[in-house]
């Protein structure tokens, strides 16, 4: 199977790309305009591999989409490329705007084009794959799960913006019959994540002796899915999962961003020892305007139909994760280019 794969160079199509090459006989193809978050370090593993080429493109430039739908003639399109960062959506929406939502525009007209021209039997086996996120639900109180069902209610630019571009891939199956497939799934962490996101930071914010904020009282819940366990449900709905259907992926492991960032301070205490305990770096800071209070997710559907479950535990996935980051500070200094310092992002003046 050839695969094209958009944000490869990101954290999670990093981490697709480097198991699909390691566990499967797929060819991909890598389209990324490598953004701050993109970064071909990521995947200096497996570069030189046979099954593997680099296209290095904006998925809002239709014309060039075009073109590597003709050139590389994909049996099915996984689609992650996106702005993916809250706090950066607060600060400058237009980013998330052209991306998440004309980019996804541009690469479905691109995918129908180049479909229309295969055929029946290839057309029948094509699928577009949209790799979205459960914030498009908006936000749960202290009980109940999201599912697939559950009523769209994206709260911020980011959310709009991922959702917008999943019911543009809903329409392009029931107005033009391409057969896609759509994926909302909780907040992952593992290796290769940019350190911008809460646990990447802290760890590192940790082992630099600088205060580790948390937002507000710390309380806003997750359910947290290692990245490694979530790209081996991608693959399975991509290979099993029945055509315009969603399907909700997540960890089972709820837990407060409070909770999170004691867990890791507990795992530095014992990881890298220092005469004061980790959690003294601990500070309260802002809250993120509109911060949502809780997501969980309902992961019986593509558990019961496509037989997927995680693997790790939060506890095991975490102490992976954390020691990744303490073996590997050579990749945090370089896919940070210097514009990000780990400062504070999406703060509105005024409030
Ligand atoms: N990280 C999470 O916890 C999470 C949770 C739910 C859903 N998702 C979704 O999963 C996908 C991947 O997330 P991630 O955390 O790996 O993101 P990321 O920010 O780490 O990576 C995004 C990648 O997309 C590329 N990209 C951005 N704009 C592009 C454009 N216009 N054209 C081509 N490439 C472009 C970037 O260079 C980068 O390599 C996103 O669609 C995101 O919405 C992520």
């Amino acid at each position: 199977m050839k695969l094209m794969i958009t944000g490869g160079a990101g954290f999670i199509g990093s981490a697709l790309i480097r198991t699909l090459i390691s566990e499967t006989n797929v060819y991909i193809v890598n389209v990324d305009k490598l953004s701050y978050a993109g970064n071909l370090e990521s995947l200096a593993g497996i570069s030189g591999d046979a099954s593997y080429v680099f296209e290095h493109a904006d998925i809002c430039d239709a014309d060039k989409m075009q073109a590597l739908f003709k050139t590389h003639r994909p049996d099915a399109v996984m689609h992650l490329a996106a702005e993916s960062h809250v706090d950066r959506s607060i600060d400058g929406p237009d980013d998330f705007i052209q991306t998440n939502i004309v980019g996804t525009y541009s690469l479905l007209q691109a995918s129908r084009t180049y479909w229309e021209t295969l055929s029946s039997k290839k057309k029948a086996a094509f699928r577009f794959h949209h790799i979205s996120t459960d914030e498009v639900f908006g936000s749960l109180g202290a009980e109940g799960l999201f599912t697939e069902t559950s009523p769209y209610q994206p709260n911020s630019p980011y959310s709009a913006s991922k959702s917008a571009s999943d019911h543009l891939v809903r329409a392009w199956h029931h107005t033009y019959a391409l057969p896609v497939l759509i994926t909302n799934c909780s907040n992952n962490y593992g290796p290769y994540q940019f350190p911008e996101k809460l646990i990447p930071l802290m760890i590192l914010n940790a082992l630099a002796g600088k205060p580790l904020p948390v937002y507000g009282k710390g309380q806003h819940v997750r359910d947290w899915l290692y990245v490694e366990d979530h790209v081996r449900a991608l693959y399975r709905v991509l290979t099993k999962g029945r055509v315009g259907e969603t399907y909700n992926i997540g960890g089972g492991n709820e837990m407060s961003n409070l909770g999170v960032v004691e867990t890791i301070c507990s795992l530095m205490d014992e990881l890298l020892p220092r005469p004061e305990k980790y959690n003294n770096l601990i500070r309260f800071v802002d809250d993120r305007p509109g911060h949502d209070l809780r997501y969980a997710i309902d992961a019986a559907k593509i558990s019961r139909e496509l037989g997927w479950q995680p693997r790790e535990s939060f506890a095991t996935g975490l102490r992976k994760t954390v020691q990744w980051y303490l073996n590997h500070l050579r990749w945090c200094e370089r896919v940070s280019d210097g514009r990000y310092q780990g400062e504070r992002l999406g703060v509105i003046s005024g409030t």
